[in-house]
C-alpha cells in the first residue's frame, strides 16, 4: 500500500479547505504543498501562508515540496507540528549537506528532490542523510502534466539501491501520475504519490481519491 499526497496546487483555492476536507474524508494521507518562487521554476504559487491557513483545519500532516532558490531562507516558516516532510531541490541547494540537517534540526522528515535530468548519482553521498527521496516525473514547474516514462526507470534503481544499501528512506513520485499509471509506480517501489489533476480537476475528488487507494 502506499500513501497518496494530494497536491493542493490544482484545488480550487477559492474553496481551498473544502477541499482539503474532502481528500481528508476519502482517506488522503498527506497534503502537497507545491511552494515555487518564479525562479528555480518558471511559476510562482504560494508561500507558507497559505500552508498555515489550513493549519489546525486538517488532521493530515503536511507534505512541503520547496522549488525555490536557496530553500534554507524559508525552511523555518514551514515547520508547523503538522508540517512532516520538508523537501528541498538538490538542483538548487550548494550546500545540500547543511540543507538536510537545517530541516532535520527542526524534527521535521528531510526529502531531497531530483529533476528529470538528473542522475540518481547526485543523491549518493546523501541518501543515508534523508528520509524521502523525491522523484520528479515531471520538469518541475505546473500541474497537469504527462509522466516522463524514463523517470519509471529511475524509481525501480533508487528502489534497488534502497535494497541493497539497508537504508530505508521512503520513494516520494511527483507529477503526471494517473489512475492508469499509478500501479507501476507502486510496483517499481513508490511509497508516496502525489497527484494533483488526477484527484481535484473534475471536481470529483472524494471519488478519485477513493480510486486511488482502491488500487
Ligand atoms: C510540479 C509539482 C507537482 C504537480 C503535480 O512542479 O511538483 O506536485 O503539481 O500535479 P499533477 O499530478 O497534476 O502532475
Ligand atoms: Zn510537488
Amino acid at each position: 500500500m502506499f500513501k497518496l499526497a494530494p497536491s493542493i496546487l490544482a484545488a480550487d483555492f477559492s474553496r481551498l479547505g473544502e477541499e482539503v476536507s474532502g481528500i481528508e474524508k476519502a482517506g488522503a494521507h498527506l497534503i502537497h504543498f507545491d511552494v515555487m518562487d518564479g525562479h528555480f521554476v518558471p511559476n510562482i504559487t504560494f508561500g507558507a501562508g497559505i500552508m498555515k491557513s489550513l493549519y489546525g483545519k486538517s488532521n493530515l500532516p503536511f507534505d512541503v515540496h520547496l522549488m525555490v532558490e536557496n530553500p534554507d531562507r524559508f525552511i523555518e516558516a514551514f515547520v508547523t507540528d503538522s508540517t512532516e516532510y520538508i523537501t528541498v531541490h538538490q538542483e538548487a541547494c550548494p550546500n545540500i549537506h547543511r540543507t538536510i540537517n537545517h530541516i532535520k534540526s527542526f524534527g521535521v522528515k528531510a526529502g531531497v528532490a531530483i529533476n528529470p535530468g538528473t542522475s540518481l548519482s547526485a543523491l549518493d553521498y546523501i541518501l543515508s542523510e534523508i528520509d524521502l527521496v523525491l522523484i520528479m516525473s515531471v520538469d518541475p514547474g505546473y500541474g497537469g502534466q504527462s509522466f516522463i516514462a524514463f523517470s519509471l526507470d529511475k524509481i525501480r534503481r533508487i528502489a534497488e539501491t534502497r535494497k541493497t544499501s539497508g537504508l530505508d528512506f521512503e520513494i516520494e513520485v511527483d507529477g503526471g501520475v494517473t489512475l492508469d499509471n499509478v500501479d507501476h509506480l507502486v510496483s517499481a517501489g513508490a511509497d508516496i504519490i502525489v497527484a494533483g489533476n488526477s484527484v481535484f480537476a473534475g471536481g470529483k475528488i472524494e471519488e478519485n481519491v477513493k480510486l486511488f487507494l482502491k488500487r
